[in-house]
């Protein structure tokens, strides 16, 4: 008896499907990128249930005739290559022909199709078998995919939450509408739109649509090209930056991919203009002769492989580079060791007790009087160390004023927020990307807690009315896309219902306060003077916990001289 058998197509189609279809938005993909292969000029996306009731895209392209209708969900049915010669010169986004058997093999499908001027084919599947096929009046071709996973359990158990498949069906939206720019796109969740996109001229009219104006207006957009490869980018500028890599879009061939090899090569034409913490805001449309790279890499296609690496990896980082240099206003970041001059450290000059070339004080150092300066000496990094008679202290500044900014935060959240937020004078319109102005609205309550007043301006548009104090002069564009960003990924956390426990609020409140507190506490760039070192050991000293910054790093460290002497051997 043979222990070895050929397994059924049936499973089989399962298997394949567990490497295309990961989740709700792996299927919108493949039906995105088949729509967009017909030559689709409107594409339409509803779901429901965060995909797992319903996913229905239907589009304008040219449809299928019956016979194609009924071999589309056959296994390696593909009307996109012949031969291997085609496989190594890709101008679609399928080629696989996998896509819609694994699709159908784990969910309900209903196809409606027809081309031009026939009678439409209309043919229901579940579970890979077909149960009829009949005539319908349509034009252009709709799938409907219902109870995804119905077979598959533990498939459906790997799912999160509704709030993440739907983040993860809107970014997979966003990213096909970006390079397609020329096709409208509609997505529809539970009935709200969630995206309206109507057929744009040029990538920079689908980034205004998407992320709004003032987002685009930080971009410099360049075309560079060679023999073999061409690439229009749009860079955010050097005070354009985010605390996470969410705003780094990279495109090849139209196709949304990720790529480590030209990421950095991009953060490489970045360097020493921009601090190592912060993250660039870049969208790469980049073409390339399709003999020069490999699609068939990676199932779902997310990655690439070029033949030339290295010609790659030069090649973007002198676009990054020129357009960088290109792009009007790039003030040069210096690291803190070049700007220390401006701030002499204690070894060499004491610093005045009244120092009176003081630079402006911030925000958290508005309503104080004065105080006096203490002599430090700035070690580099956020450290500076302060003699003292009883030993030596070694303070790091941004964890110090990262735990003033929290425990502040949260005692205002105790009194809702409103006692110290500052209510601007005029209120910021604020265009975010659809997911995070999802995430925004569904969370205003925690915000308000927080000092932060946002209200709904609809299409994808918020009103920034309040903020906290040590806040007020905050980027308002890079602050909330950042706090929904962190929402989404760094919390995982998406919808705020009734029925969401004290607890969680609790514990979400107090994790997006230490971000804001990050946000805005004194970064390494900007060596605070005697001042203010000053003034936030005085505030440390009246913090419920002052040694550790939010995140439980110490604050400050302390050596006191008996050890000292120890270690000298005194
Ligand atoms: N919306 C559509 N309009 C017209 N034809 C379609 C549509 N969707 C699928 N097809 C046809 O069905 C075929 C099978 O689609 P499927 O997505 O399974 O494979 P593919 O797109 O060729 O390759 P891949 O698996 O890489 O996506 C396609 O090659 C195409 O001919
Ligand atoms: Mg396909």
């Amino acid at each position: 008896m043979p222990r070895i058998s050929i397994l059924p197509l049936n499973l089989r189609n399962k298997i394949a499907a567990g490497e295309v279809v990961e989740r709700p938005s792996s299927v919108v993909k493949e039906l995105i990128e088949n729509s967009i292969d017909a030559g689709a000029l409107k594409i339409e996306i509803d779901v429901a249930k965060a995909g797992r009731r319903l996913i229905k895209v239907s589009d304008n392209g040219g449809g299928m005739d019956r016979e194609d209708a009924l071999l589309a969900f056959e296994r390696y049915a593909t009307s996109k290559i012949r031969d291997d010669n085609d496989l190594f010169h890709i101008k679609t986004m399928g080629f696989r022909g996998e896509a819609l058997s694994s699709i159908a093999s784990v969910s309900k499908v209903r196809l409606f199709t027809s081309i031009q001027n026939e009678t439409g084919t209309c043919i229901e599947i579940a579970g890979g078998d077909t149960k009829e096929v009949k005539d319908c009046m349509t034009v252009g071709t709709a799938i409907e995919i219902k109870d995804l996973f119905f077979n598959t359990p533990a498939r459906r158990k790997f799912l999160k939450s509704d709030g993440t498949e739907n983040y993860h069906i809107v970014d997979t939206v966003t990213r096909a509408a970006l390079s397609h720019p020329m096709i409208g796109f509609v997505l529809r969740m539970d009935g709200d739109y969630a995206l309206d996109l109507p057929a744009a001229v040029s990538y920079r009219e689908r980034i205004v649509q998407i992320f709004g104006k003032e987002f685009a207006e930080e971009l410099t957009e360049t075309w560079t090209e060679d023999g073999v490869m061409g690439i229009k980018a749009f860079l955010g500028n050097v005070s354009h930056l985010r605390n996470n890599r969410n705003n780094q879009f990279l495109f090849i061939n139209r196709r949304p991919v990720k790529d480590q090899s030209i990421t950095y090569a991009v953060y490489k034409a970045y360097e020493g203009l921009i601090p190592k913490d912060k993250h660039p805001v870049f969208l790469l449309f980049m073409e390339i002769d399709p003999s020069d790279v490999d699609f068939n890499v990676h199932p779902a296609k997310r990655e690439v492989r070029f033949k030339d690496k290295t010609g790659v990896f030069n090649f973007i980082y002198q676009a990054a580079k020129e357009s960088l240099n290109s792009s009007m206003g790039v003030t040069e970041y210096r690291s803190v060791g070049e700007i220390m001059p401006a701030y002499k450290s204690y070894a060499d000059t004491p610093t005045p007790r009244h120092a009176d070339t003081v630079s402006e004080p911030a925000s958290l150092y508005d309503a104080i009087s004065h105080i006096d300066s203490i002599p430090f000496l700035y070690l580099g990094d956020t450290l500076v160390a302060i003699p003292d008679k009883n030993g030596l202290a070694i303070i790091d500044y941004h964890a110090a004023h990262e735990r003033i900014n929290y425990e502040r935060l949260l005692k205002q959240s105790e009194v809702n927020g409103q006692e110290s937020a500052v209510r601007l004078l005029f209120p910021r319109q604020v265009k975010l990307q659809s997911s995070e102005y999802r995430i925004i609205l569904n969370n205003r309550k925690v915000l308000s807690d927080l000092g932060i007043e946002a209200e709904d301006f609809g299409h994808g548009t918020i009103v920034v009315r309040s903020l906290p104090d040590f806040l007020k002069d905050a980027d308002v564009n890079s602050l909330m896309s950042d706090t929904a960003n962190f929402l989404i990924s760094d919390l995982r956390y998406h919808i705020s219902d009734a029925s969401e426990s004290i607890e969680t609020i609790d514990s979400i409140k107090k994790a997006l306060a230490a971000r804001l507190a990050c946000h805005s506490s004194i970064r390494g760039k900007e060596v605070p003077d005697g001042m203010r070192i000053a003034q936030l050991l005085k505030d440390l000293d009246t913090m419920e916990d002052p040694e550790h910054c939010p995140h439980g790093r110490p604050t400050r460290i302390f050596m006191p001289m008996n050890e000292l002497r120890k270690m000298f051997k005194k």
